[in-house]
């Protein structure tokens, strides 16, 4: 279950008698890799304690939606933009609907309503309850609007029962939950992405580098994968472990980026540029460690070569996406790089106010030969999402 991986998935837990099997769920959501928090429905605290899951999940657990302390915290907006999905294990009769009505009394109805992320329920009730035309035309309507629905299935009920309606076991509910994020956008398409900063050597000790953490790259390689892509990252070093389900080949230098990346992108469709590479490098590095012998020391330095222009350049190469860091003057910059180098498309990105390098969140402007599509302030990895979404678009497209 490789696609929950570092994915921020919120809980809702309600008033079934099913809501002990949550507490199952954090855990198999927990073992895919990704980070949960809990919502506890008014119904579902009568159930199962708030403790429960705050030790499972390893967060706080949130219930009140009027609760100033929780809003200064993490209120329902905060919730709604943190989720890379909303889950409602197990799902009411009476959650379901007051979703369908489209309610924000309580915090669990808010979140669903504020999140632009994925919303899945999965029903849990007793087979006379599900049958219920209401029932049925509130999960037709939810449906209708984009909602999944996970199960539920047929069994033995707690009720004593026979029938429809008993909630999917937690393994599934995880199963369906990462399903959720495997979208098929770039499916049998290979895609190569870099990613990091790169480390120029002044000498056998010491090198001229930037603050690039490499996590946009990696979240773009990440989402590039779950889209269906075979994905290969070349990465100048970073702390970063590797996305599932990509191939990674480590450089350190502007060169070796270079020649990883001439080699790989004739196999590719869609090259995405996200490395901070080195514009320029000491003209010779010492072979031993410079010592501290003058008060002044010049470093020549000499331009490095252009992997992103030498990708665009190739005949019939591939879809080319450039990234711009810049702390000034971002569009016009971005339209430059785009038109000078030939690029099909360019993600541009201020640097600094919080945003950008070494920073878990982002914004993007979007620039192809159409216009700009803004990708406003999230979590890396829903931006890269995002941008892999528009990345399909715009190569279909070219294709035809
Ligand atoms: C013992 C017991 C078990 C219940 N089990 C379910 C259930 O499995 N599914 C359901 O939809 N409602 C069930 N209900 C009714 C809900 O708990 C009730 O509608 C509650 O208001 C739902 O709260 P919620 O809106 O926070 O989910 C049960 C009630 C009791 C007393």
């Amino acid at each position: 279950m490789h696609s929950l991986a570092n994915k921020h998935i919120l809980l809702g837990v309600t008033g079934s008698i099913a809501a002990y099997k949550a507490a199952e769920l954090v855990r198999r959501l927990r073992e895919g890799g990704a980070e949960v928090r809990v919502v506890l429905s008014a119904g579902g605290a009568e159930f199962v304690t708030p403790l429960t899951f705050q030790a499972l999940s390893a967060n706080p657990v949130h219930s009140e939606l009027l609760d100033t302390e929780a809003e200064a915290a993490m209120g329902h907006i905060e919730l709604a933009r943190w989720a890379d999905a909303v889950v409602v294990a197990p799902a009411s009769a009476n959650v379901i609907a007051r979703l369908a009505q489209g309610r924000a009394d309580d915090l669990l109805a808010a979140v669903c309503l504020a999140t632009e992320a994925p919303v899945a329920v999965a029903p849990a009730m007793n087979q006379q309850m599900w049958a219920n035309a209401a029932t049925q035309d509130n999960l037709q309507r939810l449906r209708e609007r984009g909602m999944h629905q996970f199960g539920p299935a047929e069994g033995d009920q707690a009720c004593g029962e026979t029938g429809l309606g008993r909630m999917l076991e937690a393994t599934d509910i995880a199963r369906h939950t990462a399903g959720l994020f495997d979208t098929g956008a770039l499916a049998g398409l290979r895609v190569l992405v870099t990613a990091g900063p790169t480390q120029e050597a002044i000498d056998p000790v010491r090198y001229l580098s930037n603050r690039s953490s490499g996590r946009m790259g990696y979240a773009v390689a990440q989402a590039a994968a779950e889209a269906g892509a075979r994905v290969t990252l070349v990465s100048g070093p970073t702390a970063l472990p590797t996305p599932p389900r990509v191939a990674r080949i480590d450089v350190r230098s502007a060169q070796d980026m270079h020649e990883a990346v001439q080699e790989q992108a004739g196999g590719a469709d869609i090259f995405i540029a996200t490395a901070a590479v080195a514009d320029y490098r000491p003209a010779a590095p010492a072979e031993k460690k410079i010592k501290k012998t003058t008060d002044t020391l010049s470093l020549e330095l000499v331009r490095n070569p252009d992997i992103l222009a030498g990708v665009a350049a190739l005949p019939g190469g591939p879809f080319t996406v450039g990234f711009a860091a810049e702390t000034e003057n971002l569009l016009a910059y971005a339209r430059d790089k785009l038109a000078r180098k030939g690029l099909d498309m360019i993600a541009a990105n201020r640097v600094g106010g919080g945003l950008g390098f070494e920073a878990e969140e982002n914004a993007l402007s979007v620039i192809d030969a159409n216009g700009v599509t803004e990708l406003p302030q999230a979590a890396k990895s829903q931006l890269a999402r995002r941008l892999i979404v528009l990345i399909a678009k715009h190569f279909r497209r070219r294709l035809g």
